[in-house]
């Protein structure tokens, strides 16, 4: 049997050297996590490669000095690019004949996928946390909210036509109006269960969608482009709730790009490789792309990990609810959301729904 074979297949990265800590075994998950080639690293000694103190190199140190195997669960790697990635460390001393120890081995596990998973939890936490506070928050809001409505509005009707009050009547209802819709998009989140997909036009909704954002786009010197798919089937979806959906994103677009650009919407049958096809039970269904594209400044990587979290926004007056909500209506579709961006170079939304059929 061929031990190095086996080695050099695990998914855990598998990396080992001789007594001085020179490298004698670099396999390809190794390769992918530290993103350092095995040939480029064989021979060389493990704290050149990496930091003196990184926790890879210390535990391997440790393990020669000793004889002893050492774990550390929960530590980071430094890829060359300065960027980490959280891995489990366990290390074993190599034994020669005559038990001297003449080298060792580390095994790292990738944990990204796991925290991932796991701030998928928290946000789904935090969702229900923030519903279950809106419902009671709304009902006493909502009622004294519809009377100060009234009540300016009927102000506003008292005041003569050249008054200069006006202008805080005016101010007075954008604000009720405002305060009523973070109520609406807490109750939202509060009520998760309401889709009911029936087969749709999606092209129908966005141009739904369209229509509510044109005169903010001239406004704003953005011109709207449709790159739609003439023979785009009909997906299965809660027309109400996918309208939201885009009407989120588009917004997102539109303040994105306070200088003026392009918003690009686009339709396609989806060919990608994982969320082209998705199983709902009853075999794989084929998945429609709905995109919208910006021109705007993109968005830097330390916010990427953070912008479905509900309430995370970088911007003044920012719920940071909208992404969450897009998340968690997608998710109800048994659909995806997913986000690439670019600094600088825009960034494009893509929304991943079944095909009715
Ligand atoms: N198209 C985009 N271009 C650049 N940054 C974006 C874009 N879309 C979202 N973001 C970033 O993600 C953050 C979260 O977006 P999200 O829509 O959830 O909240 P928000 O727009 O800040 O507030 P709201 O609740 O009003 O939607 C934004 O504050 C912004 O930093
Ligand atoms: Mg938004």
């Amino acid at each position: 049997m061929n031990y190095e074979s086996v080695l050099a297949g695990l998914p855990d990265a598998v990396i080992a050297v001789d007594e001085t800590l020179r490298v004698i075994f670099w396999n390809a998950a190794a390769e992918e996590l530290t993103e350092r080639s095995a040939r480029r690293t064989a021979g060389r000694g493990l704290k050149e490669i990496f930091a003196p103190d990184a926790s890879v190199v210390r535990r391997l140190d440790e393990t020669l000095a000793t004889g002893e195997s050492r774990s550390e669960p929960e530590a980071l790697l430094e890829r060359p690019d300065h960027r980490t990635v959280p891995v489990s460390i366990v290390t074993a001393p190599l034994f020669a004949r005559d038990s001297a120890v003449e080298g060792a081995v580390a095994v790292l596990r990738d944990l990204s996928r796991i925290r991932q998973l796991e701030a998928e939890v928290r946000r789904g936490e935090t969702l229900a946390a923030a519903g279950r506070m809106a419902v009671g928050l709304a009902h006493e809001i909502r009622n004294p909210l519809g009377a100060i409505r009234g009540a300016v509005q009927l102000l506003g009707r008292e005041l003569a036509p050249d008054s200069s009050l006006h202008e805080y009547t005016r101010v007075l209802l954008t604000e009720v109006d405002r305060v009523n819709r973070i109520i609406e998009m807490l109750l939202d989140l509060a009520r998760p269960a309401s889709v009911r997909p029936v087969p749709l036009n999606a092209h129908q909704l966005l141009e739904r969608v369209a229509l509510l954002t044109e005169e903010t786009a001239r406004e704003r010197r953005i011109s709207l482009v449709r790159r739609y798919d003439p023979s785009l089937p009909p997906i299965l979806g809660d027309e109400d709730r996918l309208v939201q959906v885009f009407h989120n994103l588009v917004r997102n677009a539109v303040e994105a790009m306070p200088g003026g650009g392009t918003l690009t919407l686009a339709t396609r049958v989806s060919l990608d490789p994982l969320f082209g096809k998705m199983d709902h039970g009853g075999g794989p269904r084929g998945m429609v792309e709905v995109q919208v594209l910006d021109e705007g400044p993109g968005i830097p990587a330390e916010a990427r990990a953070r912008i479905f979290d509900p309430f995370f926004t970088t911007k003044e007056r920012g719920l940071g609810l909208g992404l969450a909500i897009c998340h968690q209506v997608l998710e109800q579709h048994r659909g995806a959301i997913q986000i690439q961006s670019a600094p600088g170079r825009g960034t494009t939304v893509t929304c991943f729904l079944p095909i009715a059929r």
